[in-house]
């Protein structure tokens, strides 16, 4: 975005002080979550995207956590913080103040209505321009209206006033165009009449909405504007709108992937960030979720039933019921099923992270493979190099972590433990059930189990008259007489 295609005529406050108390949350409700994003982060993103002059966002509960999240998402928004008078009414006139010497267009946004797009946004100010009205509204015609504001037409059909729902008469009530809590006003009109709203009403607060009717009374004239899809005005007060909120913003998210490309066998249990990005010919199977800012390469296969958290997935990569975060998989390499990559974990290409192995701040080289059972935490593996089936890094002597190397082309025998620092040199192998303590140089066997001892007969001594000593005497005898007639035979 360049100054050049910035509107001068428009600035944008975005209102996100009130504390949420429906949410019943110790978070404040404009940090709760949808698709990845607060849902302020998804309203500063709209108000963004049309490049306005200025963004002033007004925060109050918890106002630092709220600022500095907004000011992570968008560093060049001007923040002011709201007093001790209630309602959207006394937030907007806070934000003005950081606006006195601004005299175009003011795009008002409810941080709680975070699924109106920019193409929206910019349609509802270029209504209001066209239209050269005081104020113009955002509307909706939804079938259940109840909490939010009623939008009261006279008979011409311009916005007469308002009604909160606590406020409505059963008539007013009864109307099924909601306010969806977005507005453009004409900044010097909103201020003078924001000088005169009151607080006589049931919540006791300063009614934003309250502007309508006395712009109205001073001869003005308010429009509206329905969204041309209700579900993006929706509003989320309390935890069963923030899930549908949720759901309408996966769906969008879904598809849009969708049509660029990717097979998404069952969208209703495909959860996938707003943050995340796929290549065409992905495909993602039932129960999958592509979270925060997870990026998967061309022709990839993930899930089912897996969990990817800010991961990168290379081209032609399988990945198959496993949990990962911050993990790095190469092109053509394979994961799962039921596998666990923790943070730090970078699989080179073509390697193998299989069944029930979990890994973490560890480096599995191009061609290595982890095939089972295992356990390998800081660490450092080459190319090349197969792990026998259950091998477990020893990376913590319950004081500091400590770090396992191995070289390229290694081989280790089944149910190793590596106890760490410890370096096993390229070209390697280890026997099975090996603890390997020491270092193993370049090309050395490793066997660190005693041999083996037979103590003959021990069962028909120990156990005798049992099932186990019955069936040992008779291959014992068997076994004897093969001998026998071997020895005859030479
Ligand atoms: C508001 C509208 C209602 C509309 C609905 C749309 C008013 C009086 N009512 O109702 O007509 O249908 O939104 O979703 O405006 N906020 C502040 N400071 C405050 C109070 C609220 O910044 O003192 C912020 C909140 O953080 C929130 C937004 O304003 O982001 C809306 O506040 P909320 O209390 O949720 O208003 P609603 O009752 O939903
Ligand atoms: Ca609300």
């Amino acid at each position: 975005m360049t100054d050049t295609t910035r509107d001068p005529a428009l600035a944008v406050i975005v209102l996100a002080a009130g504390q949420g108390t429906r949410m019943k949350s110790s978070l404040p409700k404009v940090l709760h979550r949808i698709g990845g994003r607060p849902l302020v982060g998804h309203v500063l993103h709209s108000a963004r995207a049309l490049a306005p002059e200025r963004v002033v966002v007004v925060v109050r509960h918890e106002r630092d956590l709220v600022a500095e999240t907004v000011l992570d998402t968008a560093p060049e928004v001007v923040v002011v913080d709201q007093d001790e008078t209630p309602g959207t009414g006394r937030a907007v006139e806070v934000a003005l103040d950081a606006l006195t010497d601004f005299d175009g267009d003011v795009l008002v946004l409810s941080a709680d209505v975070p699924l109106l797009d920019a193409d929206t946004l910019g349609a509802l100010v270029r209504t209001h321009r066209d239209a050269a009205v005081a104020a113009t509204v955002l509307s909706a015609a939804v079938d259940d209206a109840t909490g939010y504001g009623r939008v009261i037409r006279d008979a011409d059909g311009w916005v007469a006033r308002i009604v909160e729902q606590k406020d409505a008469t059963a008539a007013e009530a009864s109307v099924t165009e909601i306010n969806a809590g977005v507005y453009v006003f004409r900044a010097q009109t909103l201020r003078a009449q924001l000088a005169l709203v009151g607080t006589a009403n049931a919540q006791g607060e300063k009614y934003l909405t309250d502007v309508v009717a006395l712009l109205r009374g001073a001869g003005e004239a308010v429009a509206a504007q329905a969204a041309p899809d209700a579900a993006a005005a929706l509003g989320v007060n309390d935890r069963v709108q923030l899930a549908e909120a949720a759901r309408v913003l996966n769906a969008r998210i879904v598809r849009h992937w969708q049509l660029e490309g990717v097979t998404i066998l069952d969208p209703a249990t495909t959860w996938i960030d707003a943050d995340a990005t796929l290549a065409p010919d992905v495909t993602v199977l039932p129960g999958t979720h592509i979270l925060r800012s997870t990026a998967v390469g061309q022709g990839a296969t993930i899930g089912p039933d897996t969990s990817l958290v800010d991961c990168e997935v290379g081209e032609g990569a399988t990945v198959t019921r496993t949990d990962a975060t911050l993990a790095v998989i190469g092109a053509g390499a394979t994961v799962g099923p039921f596998a666990y990559l923790r943070p730090g974990t970078y699989l080179g290409d073509k390697g193998k992270i299989g069944t029930f192995v979990e890994t973490k701040n560890s480096t599995i080289g191009a061609r290595s493979k982890v095939p089972h059972l295992s356990y390998i935490g800081d660490t450092t593996i080459g190319t090349g190099v197969n792990l026998g089936a259950g091998a477990i890094t020893a990376n913590y002597d319950d004081l500091t972590k400590h770090r396992t190397e191995i070289g390229d082309e290694v081989h280790t025998g089944s149910h190793n433990v590596f106890v760490a620092p410890v370096r096993i040199g390229d070209g390697a192998k280890t026997g099975a059930g090996a603890v390997i303590r020491k270092d193993v140089p370049p090309g050395a066997l490793a066997l660190s189990v005693a041999p083996q001892r037979n103590v003959e007969g021990w069962v028909e001594k120990n156990r005798p008259g049992t099932g186990a000593a019955d069936v040992a005497v008779r291959a014992r005898s068997a076994q004897k007489a093969d001998d026998g007639a071997q020895e005859e035979d030479r």
